[in-house]
């Protein structure tokens, strides 16, 4: 016997299709509460990445930031890790990495909520 109603597409697809709405709808991530997972968040939505990571020529704009937690320390007598990497974000040009340009974007801090601002900032002194 012929199946009433051809053109309704097959329980399987029906059931799929649900299932590639229900991945889509979720697959943005929810905002992280604790902080250093929150500030990795942050730090891939402001793109900083695009230019502190190799690109497709394995070449970057600026300083590689895998150990900044450590390094952010010797920078500047008398300033805390946490203290430069703030101020490397909101003010880039108060202290310019010897051998790079003095061209990471101005103002890549300006729209962040302080608790963003502190994640992120919780974030870069946690890579030691
Ligand atoms: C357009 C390229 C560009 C983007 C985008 C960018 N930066 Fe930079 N960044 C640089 C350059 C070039 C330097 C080195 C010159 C200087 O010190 O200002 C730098 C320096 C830094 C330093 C100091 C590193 C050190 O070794 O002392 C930190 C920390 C930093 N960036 C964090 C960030 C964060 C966080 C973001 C995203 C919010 C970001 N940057 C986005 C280009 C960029």
């Amino acid at each position: 016997m012929r199946r009433a109603g051809g053109l309704c597409p097959p329980a399987p697809a029906v059931a799929l299709s649900l299932v590639a709405v229900f991945l889509l709808a979720c697959a943005a991530e929810p905002p992280a509460t604790e902080p250093v997972a929150r500030g990795r968040q942050v730090y891939q939505a402001l793109r900083c990445s695009s230019c502190h990571e190799p690109n497709l020529f394995g070449q970057r704009v600026g300083p590689p930031l895998d150990h900044i937690g450590t390094i952010a320390a010797t920078r500047r007598p008398g300033m805390s890790a946490e203290d430069y990497v703030r101020e490397s974000v909101l003010d880039p040009g108060a202290y310019v990495v010897p051998g790079y340009q003095d061209s990471m974007p101005r103002g890549l801090g300006r729209d962040l909520s302080p608790t963003d601002l502190d994640a992120l900032v919780a974030y870069l002194a946690s890579l030691k």
